[in-house]
Formats: C-alpha cells, sequence, structure tokens
C-alpha cells in the first residue's frame, strides 16, 4: 500500500492544485500571548512576502448575525488575508452551537444572516471556501483518532473550555456536555483536515491552539514519523483587544450589549449613546486604567484609519460626548458599504448564498475526503 506523507503530494487533484507548503516554526510548544503576539509580527511579514505558503481556517459558531466584535476581531483581518492572496477557509460551526445549549435556534436562518454578514465584509467566495461544519462528514471522522491523541487532564487544563462551562453553569445551570469538553479537538480536525497552518484567533482561543498544535506533533510522531503529514497551525493574533458592547463588557451575542453589523444607523446612534465611558473630561487612551474610553478610541480608529492614541489626542479636552460623536461618525460611515452590500445581496434572494454554501462544501469534503483517506492509510487502517 502506497502513503501518500507529504500535503504538497496530497493535492494533486484538480480541487486543490495549489496547496500550500508548510512554512518552518520555531520548535517552541507553550506560547504566552506575548510569545504569540510576536510570533505573529513575524509572520505577517513572511505573510506579505509569500501569501502562497499559507492556509487560513477559522470560523465561527452561528449563534446569531455578527457584530462589530465579530469584524474587529477577526473578520476584517480575514478579509485582507483574503485580499493579501492567502488561501482562505472559513468554518460555519454549526456543530459548536449545541456545546453550551440545547436549543441552537433557527439555524438555516442564522446561518443565512453569517452568510450575509461574511459576503458583505467582503469574503470572496471566488477565492475563499465557506463550509459548514455538519456538512463535511470525513472531517468529523478525523475527531476519533485525534481524541486518542490528548489525556482527559490536558482537555480539563484548558482555561478557555473552563470558562465557557462556567459561564454555561451560571447562564443555564448545566454542566459540562462531552461536546463542549471536546470542542478543542474538534478544531483540531477543523484546522487539520485541510493541512490550515494560520489561524486568526483572539487571544481567547490560544489555547485551542495549542492543543491543535500538540495533536498535529503526536500524530506525526506516531504515525508518520519520516515527514511530518500534519502542519502546527500558528495563531495569527488579532491587531486589536476584544471589542467592548455597550455596558462595558466583553461584546457578545448572549449578552445583548452587541452592535450587529446588520443594524440601521439609528440603532447605531443609539448604541453608542448608550455606551459606558467615565467621569474623566479629557481623553486619553489608557486600555488598563480606562478601558470602556479606550474600547471606543479603537472603534472609532479602526474605521477612521487612524491610531487610538491620535483619536484620543484630536478629541483632547472636548470630552466623552464629543468622543461618542466622532465615533459613531466613524462607524456609521465605516460601515456603510458593508450595510449596502449586505441589503443588496439579501435581497436578491437566497439562492445565490445557497450556491456559494454548496461550492464550499463540495471543495471542503473533496479535502477531507483525501486526508481521511490518507489519515486511515498512515494508521494502517485501509483495507
Ligand atoms: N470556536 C470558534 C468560535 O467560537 C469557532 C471555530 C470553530 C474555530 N472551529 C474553528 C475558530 C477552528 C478557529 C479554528 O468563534
Amino acid at each position: 500500500m502506497s502513503v501518500t506523507t507529504t500535503p504538497e503530494a496530497t493535492t494533486s487533484t484538480s480541487a486543490t492544485p495549489h496547496e500550500p507548503s508548510i512554512p518552518s516554526n520555531p520548535a517552541s510548544t507553550t506560547r504566552s500571548a506575548a510569545a504569540a503576539r510576536e510570533r505573529t509580527a513575524v509572520l505577517e511579514s513572511q505573510i506579505v512576502r509569500s501569501p502562497g505558503e499559507y492556509r487560513v481556517l477559522t470560523g465561527d459558531r452561528p449563534t446569531g448575525a455578527l457584530h462589530l466584535g465579530h469584524l474587529l476581531g477577526t473578520v476584517a483581518n480575514r478579509v485582507r488575508l483574503q485580499n493579501l492572496g492567502v488561501e482562505v477557509f472559513l468554518i460555519v460551526a454549526d456543530y459548536q452551537v449545541i456545546t453550551d445549549r440545547d436549543d441552537a435556534g433557527d439555524l438555516p436562518a442564522t446561518v443565512h444572516e453569517v452568510l450575509l454578514d461574511y459576503l458583505a465584509a467582503g469574503i470572496d467566495p471566488e477565492r475563499s471556501t465557506v463550509f459548514t461544519h455538519s456538512a463535511v462528514p470525513a472531517l468529523n471522522q478525523l475527531l476519533l483518532p485525534f481524541l486518542s491523541l490528548v489525556t482527559v487532564a490536558e482537555l480539563e487544563r484548558n482555561p478557555t473550555v473552563k470558562a465557557e462551562a462556567e459561564a454555561a453553569l451560571l447562564r443555564q445551570k448545566r454542566g459540562i456536555s462531552g461536546l463542549l469538553f471536546t470542542y478543542p479537538v474538534h478544531q483540531a480536525a477543523d484546522i487539520l483536515f485541510c493541512h490550515g497552518n494560520l489561524v486568526p484567533v483572539g487571544v481567547d482561543q490560544l489555547p485551542h491552539l495549542e492543543i491543535t498544535r500538540t495533536i498535529a506533533r503526536r500524530f506525526n510522531q506516531r504515525y508518520s514519523a519520516a515527514q511530518p503529514y500534519f502542519p502546527e497551525p500558528d495563531a495569527l493574533i488579532a491587531p486589536s483587544t476584544a471589542v467592548l458592547g455597550a455596558d462595558g463588557r466583553r461584546m457578545s451575542k448572549s449578552r445583548g450589549n452587541a452592535l450587529e453589523l446588520r443594524a440601521s444607523e439609528d440603532e447605531t446612534v443609539a448604541y453608542f449613546r448608550r455606551a459606558r465611558t467615565d467621569a474623566d473630561r479629557m481623553i486619553t487612551y489608557e486600555p488598563d486604567r480606562r478601558p470602556e474610553i479606550a474600547n471606543l478610541l479603537q472603534i472609532g480608529a479602526h474605521f477612521a484609519g487612524t491610531s487610538p492614541e491620535a483619536l484620543a489626542d484630536e478629541v483632547g479636552s472636548a470630552g466623552a460626548g464629543q468622543l461618542k460623536t466622532v465615533v459613531t461618525e466613524a462607524v456609521v460611515e465605516g460601515l456603510r458599504p458593508l450595510r449596502a452590500r449586505r441589503r443588496e445581496l439579501a435581497s436578491a434572494g437566497p439562492r445565490h448564498l445557497a450556491e456559494v454554501l454548496a461550492r464550499g462544501n463540495a471543495r471542503a469534503n473533496a479535502i477531507a475526503d483525501r486526508t481521511l483517506d490518507d489519515v486511515r492509510a498512515l494508521m494502517n487502517m485501509r483495507y
């Protein structure tokens, strides 16, 4: 039986003519956020030089339409990478919705909204692959061997899962489901099935990426020692810190404090009117001491194409009211093209979106089938 062990060699079919090779990776395994940021800076310059060496895999849980936190945290970054020439895979992680809730809501409607947000934000389905988790069975089949490569203790240590489990307990008085406990391993399959080597994430997702790297390394050691089969993917940390909602806590759909991208201009104005600030009249950019002000500065700076520091100087002693006016204007103007595209796509009906997803799913399936076939061969399970 012959086994293909290099990612390049696995991609000789027409579905993926140019699969990226694996760029060199430092040997370090555990990485603090600071180290990940440093590594991000190095990667950024490599990406600009040779975008074809990278394949991005990232995605979202379809729990609702996307909001400003998604855009600034990761969606804008994905579009930028795509436009630099990096191949981008976006997973709509529908199975992840049921990690911490019984009722997934109206999934078809939510997936529709998320797709509208992606395309309106600039994801180009001709260049990027958008697919849903549940539509790619071979991807999920990788989960079984991957589960064998991590210990329960390692999964228990994951701080992000711990935090999510606590939130689920508080919110709905429910224990940790087996799916919540193991979802970092699913994410490893999400990333590795397509040999993704670059994962743009917020720092909260770093522990998950560490598990992915561990799984890739152990799989290679155990089954593919001569030539590593899976890459050890790198995190690409978002430039800004987490976006806060109007109540000063991290922006999230479940907290009800989010500004959705699809919101109207009036809703946007009202949203920032109720955003929290502080009592200091002088506007300064001090993320640790003045998180609410820093958050508004960051949002405004993103859309105005300037830095939070420069925006703080501009507003200066004019106070929080003026800051809100400036930020609101920047957001309304900055989101205008996205919102116009979104309306256009929405009024064109669901056919186009269904086609985009069908194409993305077909492509993801072709790649996942091939990877699973390689994995079974490497594991001596091809009969
Ligand atoms: N867990 C991510 C979120 O909640 C979504 C996700 C699923 C993901 N699979 C992934 C992100 C793989 C990065 C890589 O937003």
